[in-house]
């Protein structure tokens, strides 16, 4: 499948708009997808009214989606946000071809399945965009980042969770998948294996000093975005803030300052 540039922020041309984008703030804004883990379509667009101001993209994940069903990502698309849907499919290459199908007609513009599903599953998921005008791009889980050393051997495997990174992430390249999730500490890894062209939106992702909740492999926005991330998604430091406006705002000023440090 073509590596959609719309959706690399490594590209200039992938930006929403032709020009350059015209400070390191907007190019945060660009980077930065909240996780709306949220119970009910009610308390998304209440988070999303909230976080409108500054976010331009929302993570749609099973807790939402299982409660409010797929009506509840009509409204954020006609607002113009970018959504990213995040089921992680996992099941036989002619089921989740399907689901892609299905997920790809809601305009969604990110999209996951499980990198284990194997490379006939990411290939029959890849074919299922073909020929679709403006695909969402697939992204391959590779190790949850709740997943530590202890809990990956727990599940049969003898590799470190960088190992098993490596090496699901080799597997997609090889089948044509270009975006690829994985936590802060295998994004430099990942990002030589890649290249440029690789989309890593890397979760994990905590505010110096924040709690990390049942997240193991962490860092702050600015040490993801320096490892080569190009995109991250935070859920409960912004969502669970006092003011996730707040919240929202510091992480991007964050993300401009460690943006600009790059240029
Ligand atoms: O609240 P928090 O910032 O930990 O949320 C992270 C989000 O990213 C959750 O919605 C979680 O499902 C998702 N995610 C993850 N690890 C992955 C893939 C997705 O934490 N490997």
């Amino acid at each position: 499948m073509p590596i959609p540039e719309r959706l690399n922020p490594m590209f200039a041309s992938s930006l929403p708009v032709a020009a350059a984008p015209p400070d390191p703030m907007e190019q945060a804004r660009r980077r930065l997808i909240v996780a709306l883990d949220v119970p009910n379509a009610a308390a998304a667009i209440k988070m999303v009214n909230q976080l409108e101001p500054s976010c331009r993209w929302f993570k749609v994940g099973l807790e939402l989606f299982v409660a409010a069903g797929p009506a509840v990502i009509e409204p954020l698309v006609a607002r113009g946000h970018s959504i990213f849907l995040d089921l992680k499919f996992n099941d036989i290459p002619n089921t989740v071809a399907g689901a892609v199908r299905s997920a790809a007609s809601l305009g969604v513009r990110m999209m996951t399945i499980h990198a284990s599903g194997g490379p006939a599953m990411l290939a029959a998921a890849s074919e299922a965009l073909e020929g679709m005008p403006s695909p969402p791009l697939l992204l391959a889980v590779t190790v949850l980042t709740s997943m530590d050393q202890a809990q990956v051997n727990v599940v049969g495997l003898n590799r470190s969770p960088a190992e098993q990174v490596e090496l699901l992430a080799r597997m997609g390249l090889g089948v044509g998948i270009r975006g690829f999730v994985c936590s802060p500490h295998e994004v430099s890894s990942l990002r030589t294996i890649t290249g440029p062209e690789g989309v890593l939106v890397i979760p994990g992702i905590r505010p110096a000093g924040g709690e990390s909740g049942d997240q193991k492999r962490i860092a702050t926005p600015a040490e993801a975005l320096r490892l080569g991330a190009s995109y991250l998604v935070v859920g409960r430091p912004i969502t669970q803030a006092a003011d996730p406006l707040d919240a929202a705002e510091a992480i991007l000023k964050e993300m401009a300052e460690a943006i600009q440090n790059q240029e």
